[in-house]
């Protein structure tokens, strides 16, 4: 077995992800690299080589929107990396319209929450099975507008009420949410769970949701998580919520533990698991 850590970072042909995937390979983690097209994980990955000619680099490709596709995908990590240590979940959309998957599931939810919750669900006991130096992590990249979010366990795809914000929210709620989560249901000595806002950051997502906002760069975007997912000891404890890379309580809701069982078991339910 070699000796890198072996990273998957959802959503990382472009903004946050990008330059989170650069960082780490710069530091000499095997990334995985993902995006929804593989014409664009391919260009992303011969950029990267350019960059960083020793890198340790591979692709997958597989929309978030789909889950036949997100669990092909993983069957085809599982099958293509014997060593998991990093899942990195942050790839994330802020839709302009309201959609509804052929799963059934609204495209925001979809892609923000339901993908990343079967994504980890399906990694997880490889994820486990890596931590032999070390608990493996997984990060989720949720954001500060959480706390405006409301789980609306009732109707979770908003078939009424539905605005791309309260939409975008709640599934930034249901990141922190599931983070907490997983820190009380996983053993700590294999694998430990983290979410974070990494700030206002200049990129399509915040383009598209908010409009021409000056954000921040997305090297700055991507330090909490390059930080979470590197090779050193992460003293918080699993479940901490990171706000720009400081510890914070994450908002009340998501704090509620009957709130976040409740979201568990509908989450399962829609995922199909
Ligand atoms: N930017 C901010 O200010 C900000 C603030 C708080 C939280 N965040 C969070 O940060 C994370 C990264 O966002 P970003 O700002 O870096 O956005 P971005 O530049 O738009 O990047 C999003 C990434 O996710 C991928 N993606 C989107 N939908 C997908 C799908 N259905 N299947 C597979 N991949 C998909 C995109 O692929 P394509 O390139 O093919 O679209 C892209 O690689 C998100 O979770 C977001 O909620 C961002």
């Amino acid at each position: 077995m070699s000796d890198r850590r072996v990273v998957l970072i959802t959503g990382s042909t472009d903004g946050i992800g990008r330059a989170t995937a650069r960082a780490l390979a710069a530091a000499g983690a095997k990334v995985i690299l993902h995006g929804r097209s593989k014409p664009k994980v391919d260009a992303a990955i011969a950029k990267l080589m350019e960059e960083l000619p020793g890198a340790e680099l591979e692709g997958v490709s597989f929309d978030l929107g789909s889950q036949v596709a997100v669990r092909k995908g993983a069957e085809q990590i599982l099958a293509r990396v014997p060593e998991l240590h990093v899942l990195v979940n942050n790839a994330g959309i802020f839709a302009d319209e309201r959609t509804v998957t052929s799963d059934g599931v609204e495209l925001t939810f979809a892609v923000n929450h339901i993908a990343p919750f079967l994504l980890t669900e399906l990694l997880a006991a490889r994820l486990e099975a890596s931590a032999t130096r070390a608990p493996s992590r997984v990060i989720n990249v949720s954001s500060i507008a959480h706390t405006r979010g409301r789980i609306h366990l009732d109707d979770l795809s908003l078939a009424s009420g539905w605005t791309g914000y309260a939409a975008y929210a709640q599934s930034k709620l249901a990141n922190v949410m599931h983070a907490i989560e997983l820190a009380g249901r996983r053993d700590p000595q294999k694998l430990v769970a983290y979410s974070l806002h990494p700030g206002v950051i200049g990129t399509k997502l915040l383009r598209a949701g908010f409009g021409p906002v000056q954000g921040g760069t997305v090297e700055t975007g991507a330090k909490t998580s390059i930080r979470l997912a590197g090779g050193e000891a992460v003293d918080d404890p699993s479940g901490t919520y990171f706000s720009e890379g400081t510890p914070t309580q994450p908002a009340a809701a998501a704090r509620d533990a009957a709130a976040r069982s409740a979201l568990w078991d509908a989450s399962v339910r829609l995922a199909k698991l």
